[in-house]
C-alpha cells in the first residue's frame, strides 16, 4: 500500500501499485509554485524507476497551471503584541484608538465626558476630542469611527471606535474594534498603533485582548496572491494594547490568538485560490506540507485513486470520475507530543475545489457556479484548524483530520443521474442528481473517520444552497443526534463568536430518501433539503460515535468583500481544547 512519509526534511510521495512503483518528491515550496504531477499519469511509463529519474519525469512532464497563474508568495501580516499599561497621553505611535460604547459618550451638564478616561484625553486636547466627535456625530454606535489628528498627545492621532450597546456579543464587537483599527491604519499609513476600551469593568480582559488581536490580524489580511501590481509595503507593524492587563498570562493568550489567526489566514487562502490554481492535488499537498513543517505533533497519509478504490470508497470515487485532476483523499493525524490521550476526535471536511453539479449542471441566476471554488471551505476550515493546533499542540487529545479532495466536472467517464454507486460501508445509493455530490464524498470520508476508531466526529462542509435558505449568509447549521456534543461545539462558538444554530434531525423526513433500487437516493425533495441532506449523511456514521454536521455554506464566503471568511477554525480550535486536558 502506499503511503506518504513525512519528515522534516523531505516530503516523498512513495506509491507502489502491481505493475509500476515510482517516487517522487513534492517541493517544499509554499502553495503557491506547485509542481505537482499525480503519479497516475505517469505510472505506465516507469516500471520501475529509479527514484531520481522518477522525479526527474515528473518534473519534465508536469503541466503548466490551466491559464498559467502562479500565485504570488507574500507572507501573510506579521505584527507584533504587547499588552502594557502606559498613560495614554505619554503613549507615543501613530494611532491610538480607543473602543467606546453608547454609554461612554454620555456627557454631564458642563458638556464634559462622564467617563474618566475620555475625560482626560479630552482635557489634554484642550476639549477638541468633545468638540470634534460632536462635529462628527459620533455616538459610540457599532460600525462607527472616526480618526482625528489633534495635537497635544504623544499619539500623533486618535481614533474613536464605536462599540454600540454593551449588550451585544463581546468577542464578535471587540474583534470589530480590531479590524477598525486595521483598516484605519490601512488609510492613514500607520505603523504604530495602540488600542484600549474606554471602560473596562465587568469585562474579561484576556477574552477581550484576544479578540481586538484577532481582530486587527485578520482586518490587515488582504489576499493579493493573484494580482499583478506589486504588493504594497509593510503596512501595520506593531499594536500596543493598553489597560487590560501585562504579564505572561496574556501574552500567551495573545501567542494563541496569533496561531489561530494563521490558521484562519491559511482557510481563506486556501478557499480564495481559483479552481485551477487550486486542484485537489494542490490541496493535497498543502496538508502534507503542514504535517512536514510540524513533524513534531503530525504525520500525513495522501492516498491515490487506487488505494480509495482498495478501501471501496465507490461513492467518493463516482463524483471524482469527471474530471482529469485525480481525486486525492487526505489523512492528517495529530498526537500530542506528550503524555496519555484520553479522546480522539475526527474532523472531517467537504473538499470539492470545483463544483460544476456534474450532468445535473449549475445553470440560472443564483445558481452560483462562479463561486464553485469555495465549495472546498469545509477542508479549508479542517486544515486551517489543523494548522493552528500544529502551533498550540494541546495535550490529551489526538486528532484525524480528513478530507476526500475531488472535483464534481462533466464528461464521458463521469457519473450519471440514475447511477448506482456503492459507499465503503456497502450501502448503495441511487445518484438522482450529480449536483448533490458533498455528500457522497463525505459518506466515505465518514466511514473512513470511523474505522480510526475515535469518540466524535464533527463534518464540516458548503452542504446545501438549502441552509442558505433556511438560515441566511451568516449563520451555519448544527446538526447532530448528540445534546451533549451540541453543548460542546455551541459553547466552543461562543467562544469564538462564529455564529452555529442548532437545526433538527426530523427522521420523518427520511421518507423522501427512498430509492425504488438502491438503499436510498441522494436527494429528496425541495423541502428541507439541509436535513435531509444530514440524515443522508448519518447513513455512514457508527451509532457508537458521537456525530455533528455543520453546514457553512452561507457564511464561508463574505459577498461584501468577494472573499472567503475562514469560518469554522476558531470554533473547531476551541472544541479541540474543550476536549483536550
Ligand atoms: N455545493 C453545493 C451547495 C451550495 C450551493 C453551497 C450554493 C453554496 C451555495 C452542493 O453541492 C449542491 O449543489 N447542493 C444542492 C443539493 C440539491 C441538488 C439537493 C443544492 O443545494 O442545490
Ligand atoms: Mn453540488
Ligand atoms: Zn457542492
Amino acid at each position: 500500500m502506499a503511503a506518504i512519509r513525512v519528515s522534516s526534511t523531505s516530503l516523498a510521495i512513495l506509491a507502489s501499485t502491481s505493475s509500476s512503483s515510482c517516487y517522487f518528491h513534492f517541493r517544499p515550496s509554499i502553495f503557491t509554485k506547485f509542481r505537482f504531477t499525480p503519479i497516475r499519469d505517469i505510472s505506465f511509463a516507469i516500471t520501475p524507476l529509479s527514484s531520481r529519474r522518477a522525479k526527474r519525469m515528473a518534473h519534465s512532464i508536469a503541466r503548466a497551471t490551466l491559464g498559467l497563474t502562479e500565485p504570488k508568495k507574500i507572507d501573510p501580516p506579521k505584527i507584533s503584541f504587547a499588552a502594557k499599561e502606559v498613560d495614554l497621553v505619554e503613549w507615543k505611535g501613530d494611532i491610538l484608538a480607543v473602543g467606546v460604547t453608547e454609554n461612554d459618550m454620555a456627557k454631564d451638564d458642563n458638556s464634559k465626558f462622564k467617563n474618566s478616561i475620555l475625560q482626560k484625553l479630552d482635557s489634554q486636547l484642550g476639549g477638541l476630542l468633545s468638540e470634534a466627535s460632536t462635529e462628527e456625530e459620533f455616538t459610540g454606535k457599532a460600525g462607527q469611527s472616526t480618526v482625528l489628528r489633534l495635537p497635544g498627545l504623544g499619539s500623533k492621532r486618535v481614533s474613536l471606535i464605536g462599540l454600540g450597546s454593551a449588550a451585544a456579543s463581546a468577542t464578535v464587537a471587540y474583534r470589530s474594534l480590531g479590524e477598525a483599527v486595521a483598516s484605519a491604519s490601512k488609510s492613514a499609513k500607520a505603523s504604530n498603533v495602540a488600542i484600549t476600551l474606554a471602560s473596562s469593568e465587568g469585562i474579561s480582559k484576556l477574552s477581550t485582548a484576544s479578540a481586538i488581536a484577532t481582530g486587527a490580524v485578520l482586518g490587515t489580511f488582504d489576499d493579493n496572491r493573484f494580482r499583478s501590481s506589486e504588493s504594497k509595503k509593510p503596512g501595520l507593524q506593531s499594536v500596543d494594547i493598553l489597560g487590560l492587563g501585562t504579564g505572561a498570562e496574556i501574552e500567551k493568550k495573545l501567542k494563541y490568538a496569533g496561531d489561530v489567526c494563521s490558521g484562519i489566514i491559511f482557510g481563506r487562502e486556501l478557499v480564495n485560490a481559483p479552481p485551477n490554481v487550486l486542484t485537489p492535488g494542490v490541496l493535497a499537498e498543502e496538508a502534507a506540507r503542514i504535517a512536514s513543517e510540524y513533524s513534531d505533533v503530525f504525520s500525513a497519509k495522501i492516498l491515490d485513486e487506487e488505494q480509495c478504490k482498495e478501501l471501496k470508497m465507490g461513492s467518493y470515487l463516482a463524483v471524482a470520475a469527471a474530471s482529469a485532476n485525480p481525486p486525492h483523499f487526505i489523512h492528517l493525524h495529530y498526537k500530542p507530543p506528550s503524555g496519555e490521550v484520553k479522546t480522539k476526535l475526527a474532523l472531517v471536511g467537504k473538499g470539492l475545489t470545483f463544483d460544476s453539479g456534474g450532468y445535473n449542471i449549475k445553470t440560472g441566476a443564483g445558481c452560483l457556479i462562479e463561486l464553485m471554488k469555495f465549495d472546498m471551505g469545509g477542508s479549508a476550515a479542517v486544515l486551517g484548524a489543523a494548522k493552528a493546533l500544529a502551533q498550540i499542540k494541546p495535550l490529551g487529545v489526538e486528532v484525524h483530520f480528513i478530507v476526500a479532495a475531488c472535483e464534481n466536472m462533466i464528461s464521458g467517464t463521469g457519473m450519471r443521474p440514475g447511477d448506482v454507486v456503492t459507499a465503503s460501508n456497502g450501502k448503495t445509493i441511487e445518484v438522482n442528481n450529480t449536483d448533490a455530490e458533498g455528500r457522497l464524498t463525505l459518506a466515505d470520508a465518514l466511514v473512513y473517520a470511523c474505522n480510526q476508531g475515535v469518540d466524535k466526529i464533527v463534518d464540516l462542509a458548503t452542504l446545501t444552497g438549502a441552509c442558505i435558505i433556511a438560515l441566511g449568509p451568516s449563520i451555519a447549521g448544527v446538526f447532530t443526534p448528540s445534546d451533549e456534543l451540541a453543548k460542546e461545539v455551541l459553547g466552543a462558538s461562543e467562544l469564538s463568536g462564529e455564529k452555529l444554530w442548532r437545526m433538527p434531525m426530523e427522521d420523518s423526513y427520511w421518507e423522501s430518501m427512498k430509492s425504488g433500487v438502491a438503499d436510498m437516493v441522494n436527494t429528496g425533495g425541495r423541502q428541507g433539503g439541509a436535513i435531509t441532506a444530514a440524515l443522508f449523511l448519518k447513513q455512514f456514521v457508527d451509532e457508537k460515535v458521537q456525530w455533528m454536521h455543520i453546514d457553512l455554506a452561507g457564511p464561508v464566503w463574505n459577498d461584501k468583500k468577494k472573499n472567503a471568511t475562514g469560518f469554522g477554525v476558531s470554533t473547531l480550535v476551541e472544541w479541540v481544547l474543550k476536549n483536550s486536558s
